[in-house]
């Protein structure tokens, strides 16, 4: 069995688990003096979560993998890719348990870790490199594929083909297809979230790498450009490889608003400000649609254009403060506006298939928010009932807290974290012996047989979080069973955030 993280890195961390363990609640008791909540010594060790949260990254890498990889049961992979276009994608995130590149939902993530570190980076403490480095994955191959003017490329891999097989990403021989928007075949939807993706990560770099920074802002100010001019879902002209897959279903207009509050922020050019001013509300700004995930980016634009409101007094943009009330209202049980379901358990559900993305999508928007309105002395009123800064990060430290084992089951949704996680996660990488046990190629279908095995699987992809439980707050944990077990980029992106959050408050809110 392969060893999942560096031996060294792991084993500091068991003799740190074992001490602690020797003392539970009075190992440091000058704390509990200080916070005399007797939750904290049961609270979650939510640095450990953070830092998993962000390992998870190198576990999804494409390409050629640096020697400081810490997930060493991965290797190298995908290293034509681009080939069939005769260009250089190599590099980049799978998205999840299989070996495609999506460029939609990679975009997404990477707007969502850089949002991520923009928010909450100042407390990440030493995990703030790490989460560079898992942007920076990112944002080199996002790099290659707008390098074309008027181009992006999308995807790499035929999603039907490698979902027929279950192999090793370091053995995969179904076609690296690669596919592309352009004037003709336009897709403003994922022009318009890597547009996001390259603005926001421009702000992460800005003082660490001038350079960099300027190359990702240019980029995304010219694709951009091209997403708004050339105007269409990439799910109509490429529908047989996106669908039904990260098919657009929420259509474009939400990454435009998205995107050009993104770039409003990292160019602070008025152009942007008025493009949102006059579109706004064509693009929906006001509509009520309150599931934020890598298809529908309504929500989160709100609750960045109200940022620009509430801390920079950007006055044209006080429509915003409403907009995301409005978004805030609906997440709050016991008002006219809710439209909160939960579990019996106490989990934000909306949705069978990788309901967790949802939860720590709008966990992050609850915590992000509370921040602006706490700068800004605001509150939320929803018909009535008065909803403070605290109201909502008591909410998503809820949320986070159930993730991570605070559950009927308790079980924890995060892999490698706690005394018990899913076992069986839908990933072949993870399932299937590593390049260093079994050297030797594993064939397409042979795969098979390790997805349907009973078995827990060899190589622990420490972090990634699953889709979660039911509505009934129940997990089988099977293999099989992607609605539930398996785990994606943009699951843990928004996570990594609101895990730094909570890490440096502790949990006290
Ligand atoms: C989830 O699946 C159950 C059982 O099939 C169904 O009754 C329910 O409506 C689904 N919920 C959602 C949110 O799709």
């Amino acid at each position: 069995m392969a060893l999942s993280v560096s031996f060294t890195s792991f084993s500091t961390l068991i003799l740190l688990c074992f001490f602690a363990s020797l003392f539970p609640g009075n190992a440091f008791p000058s704390q509990l003096y200080h916070h005399p909540n007797h939750r904290r010594f049961a609270s979650h060790n939510y640095r450990d979560a953070l830092t998993k949260s962000i390992l998870f990254f190198e576990g999804q890498r494409s390409g050629k993998l640096p020697s400081n990889q810490r997930l060493s049961w991965r290797r190298d992979s995908g290293l034509s890719d681009g080939s069939a276009m005769h260009v250089d994608l190599v590099g980049g995130y799978y998205d999840a348990g299989d070996n495609v590149k999506f460029g939609f939902p990679m975009a997404f993530t990477t707007t969502m870790l850089s949002w991520s570190v923009l928010e909450f980076g100042g407390l990440m403490q030493g995990e703030l490199q790490n989460a560079r480095v898992a942007i920076r994955w990112a944002t080199d191959y996002l790099l290659k594929a707008t390098s074309h003017p008027n181009t992006i490329y999308v995807q790499v891999g035929d999603a039907n083909k490698d979902h027929s097989c279950w192999e090793r990403p370091e053995d995969m021989d179904t076609p690296r297809s690669v596919f592309k928007i352009d004037k003709n075949t336009p897709g403003s939807d994922v022009a318009a979230e890597t547009a996001a993706a390259l603005a926001s990560a421009s702000l992460i770099f800005r003082k660490s790498d001038p350079s960099y920074s300027r190359l990702l802002l240019t980029r995304a100010i010219r694709v951009f450009a091209f997403a708004n001019k050339y105007r269409g879902s990439y799910s109509n002209g490429l529908k047989p490889y996106v669908c039904p897959f990260y098919c657009s279903y929420s259509g474009y207009q939400d990454e435009l608003l998205w995107g050009a509050a993104w770039l409003h922020k990292a160019t602070r050019n008025p152009a942007y400000l008025n493009y949102i001013q006059v579109n706004g509300q064509s693009l929906g700004a006001d509509e009520s649609d309150n599931v934020f995930g890598w298809d529908n980016k309504h929500a989160g634009a709100r609750i960045l254009l109200s940022k620009a409101f509430l801390v920079q007094k950007v006055q044209v943009l006080h429509d915003y403060k409403g907009h995301a009330d409005n978004y805030i209202c609906s997440l709050i049980p016991g008002n006219p506006f809710s439209q909160a379901q939960y579990t019996p358990g106490g989990l934000l559900f909306r949705m069978n298939d990788s309901n967790m993305q949802y939860v720590t999508s709008t966990s992050f928007l609850l915590l992000t928010y509370a921040k602006y309105l706490t700068t800004a002395h605001k509150v939320v009123t929803c018909g009535g009932m008065t909803v403070t800064p605290k109201r909502l990060r008591a909410i998503a430290k809820k949320q986070v807290d159930y993730l991570l084992g605070d559950n009927p089951l308790k079980m924890s949704y995060m892999v490698g974290y706690g005394g018990r996680y899913p076992q069986r996660i839908h990933h072949r990488g993870s399932s299937l012996p590593s390049i260093a046990v079994h050297p030797a190629k594993i064939q397409c279908s042979s795969g098979f047989s390790a997805m349907k095995s009973p078995s827990p699987n060899p190589n622990i992809l420490v972090g990634a979080v699953v889709g979660g439980p039911d509505q009934h707050d129940r997990f089988p944990d099977q293999r099989p069973d992607y609605e539930q077990s398996e785990p994606a980029t943009y699951i843990n992106a928004p996570l990594v955030g609101a895990l730094a959050y909570l890490a440096h408050s502790s949990g006290q809110l």
